[in-house]
């Protein structure tokens, strides 16, 4: 057994990570309450970590890598999304970083499929109307949604996430176009039946855009004011990503106006804070960044942060490093 190390974890996490960093002698320092801890807090508490299991919630940057000390051998990020981690200045100081892919892939790509259905079918809209008890009948022509079956779902950024979408929605009878930095292998494509096309193409002919590429500076505001009059005015916009790929100002007067014409999302620019005017807009679906919130998932996510933490305190590769 190695020397017993110390293990920060940043926020609550599913009590098996905690039972596995402890039984392998750590010193672990967990986080118990639901609520967040401050950077002031975090700042303190990290100082002598050898470890930090950290949550999306948390900006792990220089200033934290060196508050925690020279000791620091890896961070191990709670999400697929790492951009709340500063890499390079991991990269820079020798520690390793990782990161949870896989295991939250099939929980993420349902609330994307979620959201293409609510919001094509207006259900949440309907079910305000339930809830708020208003005066409802069936009728021919209440509440009418759109169709998926025959129409153009349009991944942009086609990973894990928006394969496993793909294959949700062509169960759907959706056809499947995406856009990504590097066409994805021939045998993958075959089985998705998918096209791929430039931005531009795949936002003016889509039905359903589904945002799911990694949020950077590349692509902060990836989808704004303009890419939003590319679309069609009988389009949706789905987003499970991040909520900074979005200007969310930009989107909010795109389905006030009919612009598009409407939105599902799960992820926000500032959250927990909400742009005012997408919570008036009747086409705005939108639910608290849970896409990859199951029981099942969340727990394979923390198991497969604490499998890479001990990995690297044992002097071994961590299984899913942040790809260079
Ligand atoms: C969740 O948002 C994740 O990136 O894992």
């Amino acid at each position: 057994m190695p020397a017993p190390q110390r293990v920060v974890i940043t926020g609550r996490v599913p009590n098996e990570a905690v039972v596995m960093l402890s039984a392998a002698g750590h010193e672990v320092e967990s986080w118990d309450s639901e609520i967040l801890v401050t950077r002031e807090e975090l700042l303190t508490r990290v100082a002598g970590a050898d470890a930090i299991l950290s949550l999306l919630t948390e900006k792990v940057d220089a200033e934290l890598l060196d508050a925690a000390g020279p000791q620091l051998r890896v961070v191990s990020n709670v999400a697929v999304g790492y951009n709340n981690i500063d890499v390079p200045a991991c990269r820079t100081r020798g520690i390793i970083a990782t990161n949870t892919p896989g295991v939250l892939t099939d929980a993420t790509a349902d609330i994307a499929m979620a959201l293409i259905l609510m919001s094509t079918r207006r259900l949440a809209e309907g079910e305000r109307v339930i809830r708020d008890q208003q005066p409802w009948q069936w009728g021919m022509f209440y509440m009418l949604g759109t169709s998926i079956q025959g129409r153009q779902l349009g991944i942009v950024g086609m990973g894990q996430i928006g394969a496993a979408l793909a294959r949700r929605a062509r169960a759907f009878g959706m056809t499947i176009a995406y856009s990504n930095r590097s066409a994805i292998a021939p045998e993958l494509a075959a089985e998705l039946g998918c096209v791929r096309m430039e931005m531009d193409d795949l936002l003016a002919t889509s039905d359903v855009v589904s945002l799911h590429c990694p949020y950077s500076p590349a692509t902060h505001h990836l989808i704004g004011a303009a890419q939003l009059a590319t679309m069609r005015s009988d389009s949706f916009l789905i987003n499970t990503a991040r909520g900074p790929v979005v200007d969310e100002a930009a989107l909010a007067d795109a389905l006030a106006t009919g612009e598009i014409a409407g939105a599902g999302l799960d992820v926000f620019e500032n959250e927990p804070t909400i742009h005012p005017g997408l919570l008036t807009l009747d086409n705005a679906v939108l639910i608290p960044h849970l896409g990859s919130a199951t029981v099942e998932t969340r727990t394979a996510m923390a198991t497969l942060a604490a499998t890479n933490t001990l990995a690297v305190l044992r002097g071994e590769p961590a299984p899913t490093p942040i790809p260079a």
